[in-house]
């Protein structure tokens, strides 16, 4: 791969996708996980194979009040991970590979570092609308979340791949794993609505998370997008968006203008999520064909990727060479 999984927080399901007592299967960086969540409503994300004999455990394991079972011989798993229970016999010391997991705004991350220590930093907040659940879109591309996230700070693509005005209003800032980019836009809710200008943040948790959120004063709307790029495996990355809408409404009782707002808003987030996933299809035939530029070749209007590329270097092994950085 021109570049390596990096390290940081991924995607692996909305919390909605894991209810308590199920078990979920996921593919993450070329290995098969687990996610289940107890009768008691505690989340865990496993290696998929049983250290037992090695059956899948998204093969049908079933939860068991605060247990996950393997398939094959029944043995039983407490949520630390350790063998705990075994029909007719004492446990072997045995115990099932744990990933770090965060809910975040309804939404599930683990962490991947590059050796075992605990993770080096947080995942920041995702906006989670107050009316309505969040609407959603996946997609699998043949892509590395660097590639995707770099559209971020790629303004010149907006216009040509997008018909998008989109211009930069203040050069990225740097906290860390964190990259705040500020733009403003001219955004199309859908046809039928007008065109509205609005400047517009979007902070980057290491390149697997991206968030922001925009309030729409002239129609009395918040709206929360949530970009999600994770590595299934090699030049693999399975996008999701999450959008979450919060709209203000005029009615004059407080039940009407709640309903009123809830429909508004439930509305409006499917409107933002279809833009969205149209903006991401026309992305994607670029990004499923483009290969990985070590060195590009920018133009002076172009330091933003320059910027972004220098630091991104921070989620590879030191000894990983060139990731690109113009
Ligand atoms: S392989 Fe899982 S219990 Fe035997
Ligand atoms: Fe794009």
């Amino acid at each position: 791969m021109p570049l390596p999984y990096p390290s940081g927080w991924f995607c692996l399901a909305l919390s909605r996708e894991v209810p308590a007592g199920a078990v979920v299967n996921r593919r993450f960086m070329g290995r098969d996980v687990v996610l289940y969540r107890t009768r008691g409503g505690v989340l865990r994300v496993v290696d998929a194979h049983c250290p037992h004999l090695g059956a899948h455990l998204g093969a049908g394991g079933v939860v068991d009040g605060e247990h996950l079972v393997c398939p094959f011989h029944r043995f039983a798993f407490d949520v630390e991970g350790s063998c705990v229970k075994v029909p007719g016999g004492a446990p072997p010391e045995a115990a099932l590979a744990r990933f770090t997991v965060r809910e975040r705004g309804k939404v599930v991350l683990v962490w991947h570092g590059h050796d075992a220590a605990p993770p080096a930093w947080e995942p920041s907040e995702i906006p989670d609308g107050r009316f309505t659940p969040a609407a959603s879109w996946s997609t699998l591309l043949t892509s590395h979340p660097q590639e995707v996230m770099e559209s971020f700070v790629d303004y010149r693509h907006q216009s040509v791949v997008h018909n998008v005005s989109l211009r930069e209003v203040t050069p990225p800032v740097e906290e860390g794993p964190l990259l705040r980019i500020s733009f403003s836009a001219d955004i199309r809710l859908s046809v039928r609505l007008a065109t509205i200008t609005v400047e517009q943040g979007v902070a980057l948790s290491g390149l697997g998370l991206a968030s922001g959120e925009v309030t729409l004063h002239q129609i009395g709307m918040t709206l929360g997008i949530v970009l999600m790029a994770t590595p299934v495996g090699p030049w693999q990355t399975r996008l999701r968006v999450v959008t979450t809408t919060e709209a203000a409404s005029r009615a004059d009782s407080p039940r009407l203008r709640k309903a009123a707002s809830m429909s508004w808003s439930a509305v409006a987030g499917q409107a933002l999520v279809r833009t969205i996933a149209h903006q991401m299809g026309q992305d994607a035939r670029i990004w499923n064909r483009k290969r990985y530029e070590p060195n590009p070749r920018l133009t002076s209007d172009e330091d933003a990727i320059g910027h972004y590329r220098r630091w991104a270097r921070q989620f590879y092994p030191p000894d990983t060479g060139p990731t690109g950085t113009s």
